[in-house]
């Protein structure tokens, strides 16, 4: 018997299959269901004999991508340029043997930023608080080169000038066009495409990143509907802890559809389950697909029914034992590198993790990411934010998409929907 994930078809779809020929007794996921349709192949019962497969290939580049799928490809060709090797530390962005796709490129400087059409570029993204997290979003997205100019802001100005400055000084090395500014407040920054919220305070040793919920409300409810006004067309991403109370509450304060306001949490846990399931034996972590889903903090959910390594059940090369070991290790991770720094927290793979969902949206492929987004019935969960695996265009969140859990993950999600909805209860009482 063959277990058929969106790996494996993809895999047979690059291999030129026109359908995907499975055995009787072979297993086909949702995944791997959706996947089909979304190549346009069908999954047939029978002969030719199916060949398990072995190496998880690369989708088309046509493909609708999923999370664990290469960046958008557009983002690695400098539009109008030759392409250009990908290059450190930007590499990290993309994965290995990703197919290149071209992107038209529109000429610069005409106005594109945030409209529909996926020209693969875009004017202006605004990062909002220049501390360790905005400070390595920021370098992510200039060498990204797909931005005209990138604006940090921080009430500490001279701390967002001099990054900037730094981050400029850059150029060359890293072969970005991009500007880069620093300034104070978001009305100097001017009007942005995409918002990266990361303003407030990190959390401290000893610290739950709910015991932020005062101060940083405070701080993201004000910066919120201060780009209301500066940036109205804008899709804002939250980093902002406590992350799927203070994403509710950037969508309240700003006004904005819901669409346009998504919470950066879930790709980072992802991230770190796969490089957590790396190290204990499942092979290299961009292999690895999984879904982060439900809080960013002690509801996270990882439904391992859902967990792959090289197209496989991850159960195959991981035991249950390590395997529940890792899940738990990946959802105390940021406390783990708190208690590491011993001042501030996690910033490199956050600061990555939020760079990484704005160039997915520039390149507007309709990558399915784990985010927090607002529950729209999906799941049994409605009118709350929470982690969920969301299809990311160019102009934000284009829809939920379901998973098949296991009755006990679903549960648990519903209740991490649950603890988030109560927090908030106690956040909006005076
Ligand atoms: P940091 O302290 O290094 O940077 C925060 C910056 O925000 C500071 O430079 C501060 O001056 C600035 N700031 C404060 N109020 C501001 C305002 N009104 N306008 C503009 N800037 C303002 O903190 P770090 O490490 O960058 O973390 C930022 C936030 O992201 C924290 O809340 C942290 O808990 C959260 N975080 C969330 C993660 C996630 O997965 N969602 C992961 C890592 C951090
Ligand atoms: C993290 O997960 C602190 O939320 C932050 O690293």
């Amino acid at each position: 018997m063959t277990v058929w994930g969106a790996a494996a078809v993809d895999e047979a779809v690059a291999g030129g299959a026109g359908a995907v020929h499975v055995g009787a007794r072979d297993v086909v996921t949702p995944l791997a269901r959706e996947r089909a349709r979304e190549l346009g192949v069908e999954i047939v019962v029978g002969s030719p004999a199916p060949v398990p497969p072995t190496v998880p290939a690369p989708p088309p580049a046509t493909a609708v991508r999923h999370w664990t799928l290469p960046d958008p490809a557009a983002v690695s060709a400098r539009l109008g340029s030759a392409p250009r090797p990908v290059r450190p530390p930007s590499g990290a962005l993309y994965r290995r043997g990703a197919p290149v796709a071209r992107a038209t490129a529109p000429a610069r400087g005409r106005a594109r930023g945030g409209g529909a059409g996926g020209t693969g570029r875009v004017d202006r993204v605004v990062v909002v608080g220049a501390g360790n997290v905005g400070m390595i979003a920021a370098m992510r997205l200039a060498d990204a080169d797909v931005v005209d100019e990138v604006v940090l802001v921080d009430i500490d100005e001279g701390r967002a000038a001099g990054i900037a400055l730094d981050l400029t000084h850059t150029a060359a090395l890293s072969g970005f066009t991009t500007r880069v500014r620093g300034v104070g407040t978001v009305e100097e920054a001017g009007r942005a495409d995409y918002v990266v919220l990361t303003a407030g305070r990190p959390r401290t040793p000893g610290m739950s990143r709910s015991d932020l919920i005062a101060t940083n409300a405070e701080i993201v409810g004000d910066v919120a509907s201060r780009l209301a006004r500066t940036s109205p067309d804008a899709v804002i991403v939250v980093v902002t802890n406590p992350l799927d109370e203070m994403t509710q509450h950037a969508w309240v304060s700003s006004g904005f559809p819901s669409q346009r306001v998504v919470g950066m949490a879930g790709v980072l846990d992802t991230a770190r389950f796969q490089a957590l399931a790396s190290l204990v034996g499942a092979g290299p972590a961009d292999g690895v697909a999984a879904w982060a889903l439900g809080s960013h903090g002690e509801e996270m959910v990882i439904p391992l029914s859902q967990a792959t390594a090289g197209g496989r059940p991850i159960l195959e090369r991981v035991g249950p034992a390590d395997l529940d070991a890792t899940v738990d290790r990946a959802r105390g991770s940021g406390a783990e590198v708190v208690g590491l720094l011993r001042s501030g927290s996690a910033f490199m793979a956050p600061g990555t993790s939020a760079a990484r969902m704005v160039l997915s949206m520039v390149a507007d492929r309709g990558e399915v990411v784990p985010a927090a987004v607002l529950a729209d019935g999906s799941y049994g969960i409605r009118d709350v934010y929470v982690g969920l695996p969301a299809r990311l265009g160019r102009r934000g969140v284009q829809g939920i998409v379901e998973l098949d859990l296991r009755p006990a993950e679903l549960a648990a999600l519903r209740e991490a929907a649950n603890r988030i909805r109560e927090r908030l209860g106690a956040l909006a009482r005076p």
